[in-house]
């Protein structure tokens, strides 16, 4: 991850439109078949099992990794779909093999995400690799892979303007090497305030015209709990909104008190509860539980947060957002 903010104007009307579809005043959160577990070994194995609970909206997961998480190895695709990923440079001379086997031993592999944030370090989890060089392992070791059953994620840049220029060199570069590397979906991260996030898909859509989008890493990190939880549900209600947008994983399936991206962001408390955002991520209701940095404190739970009281604070955070918009406009 990284976190980058990058509000542009275009957000304006965009916010305006995303706003339009609002909680609907019911507690709980509307359903999505498109989100997803991103899966993270934790020291509390039991965690586990909260985010495949039968009334969990989770369809999919992804570990970073190209073998499935051993939790949930004897699920079958059908009911919790393992996407596999070739992580870095480092892991990608067994990769093909290893789907390969996968699919014969009876798992219906369909998509498969590729390069974890190639333009990023490795001190915050980027893989490092250039352009160049991931163009050369995809013709080799992805490409061979590309059919019609199985569908190929554009390498995970980082959510930043240097994500999107590593992503058009190495397309420049595939094609330098005669070969298109022609993907089927594209991954975004995204690590800051809505207006933001609205705008670099904006940005993305723009360069790539008719491609399916997964968002596959998204927070809004180290701010207030109140912001937050607006920054969640508005980009919830986008996504599901947007037919262009395929799937996301949201940032924050751990605990608050482990988490590096703010207590706030995270879906579970330092207890191991289910926070609002947990909750409203399965398609629950506000839990009321209060996520806290500090693994020692109590862990209180409640009804404080309703889903009507909610929408009120939603509404204002936008009116909040336009007058800003505004005021920006005015300086131009
Ligand atoms: C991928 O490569 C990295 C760096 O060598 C390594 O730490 C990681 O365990 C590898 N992952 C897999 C799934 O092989
Ligand atoms: C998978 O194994 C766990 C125990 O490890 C069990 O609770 C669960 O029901 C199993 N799931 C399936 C789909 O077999
Ligand atoms: C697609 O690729 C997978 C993995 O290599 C292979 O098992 C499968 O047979 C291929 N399907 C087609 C239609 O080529
Ligand atoms: C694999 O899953 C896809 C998508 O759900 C489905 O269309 C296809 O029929 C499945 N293939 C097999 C062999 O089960
Ligand atoms: C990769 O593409 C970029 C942008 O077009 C270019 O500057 C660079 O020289 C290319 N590298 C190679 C090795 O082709
Ligand atoms: C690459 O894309 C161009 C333009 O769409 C197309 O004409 C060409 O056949 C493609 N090349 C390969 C190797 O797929
Ligand atoms: C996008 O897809 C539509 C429908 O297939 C097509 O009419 C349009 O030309 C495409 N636009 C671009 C820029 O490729």
């Amino acid at each position: 991850m990284r976190t980058s903010t990058q509000p542009f104007l275009t957000a304006l009307a965009l916010t305006g439109v995303a706003f339009s579809q609002d909680v609907s005043g019911t507690t709980k959160f509307q359903s999505s078949n498109k989100r997803g577990l991103i899966y993270m070994t934790s020291d509390h194995p039991s965690d586990d099992q909260i985010w495949v609970e039968d009334n969990s909206d989770l369809t999919w997961y992804y570990d970073y990794t190209d073998t499935p998480a051993a939790t949930y190895s004897n699920r079958s695709q059908e009911e919790f779909e393992f996407v596999p990923m070739l992580w870095g440079s480092a892991n990608s001379s067994g990769f093909a093999s290893e789907i390969r086997s996968q699919i014969t031993s009876g798992r219906n592999i369909t998509h498969i995400l590729t390069f974890n944030e190639p333009d990023g370090t490795t001190s915050t989890g980027g893989s490092a690799i250039s352009p160049a060089d991931a163009a050369s392992i995809w013709i080799q070791d992805v490409e061979p892979l590309r059919n019609e059953s199985i569908k190929i994620g554009a390498p995970a840049v980082t959510g930043s303007q240097s994500g999107l220029t590593w992503l058009s060199e190495f397309f420049s570069n595939c094609t330098s090497l005669k070969t298109n590397c022609t993907v089927d979906f594209i991954p975004l991260h995204w690590y800051g305030d809505f207006q933001g996030l609205a705008s670099y898909l904006g940005q993305v859509v723009a360069t790539y015209p008719n491609t399916t989008i997964w968002i596959t890493e998204y927070a809004l990190a180290n701010a207030d709990l109140k912001d937050t939880q607006a920054f969640f549900q508005t980009s919830a209600e986008y996504f599901d909104r947007l037919d262009y947008i395929e799937r996301y994983s949201y940032f924050g399936s751990f605990r608050s008190s482990v988490s590096n991206v703010g207590p706030n962001a995270a879906m579970l408390t330092q207890g191991g509860q289910l926070t609002d955002i947990g909750s409203w991520y399965l398609g629950g209701a506000a839990t009321g539980n209060v996520p806290s940095s500090s693994s020692s404190s109590s862990s209180p739970t409640g009804s404080g947060a309703t889903g009507v009281g909610y929408k009120l604070d939603s509404y204002s955070a936008v009116l909040r957002a336009l007058a800003f918009s505004l005021l920006v406009l005015a300086f131009v």
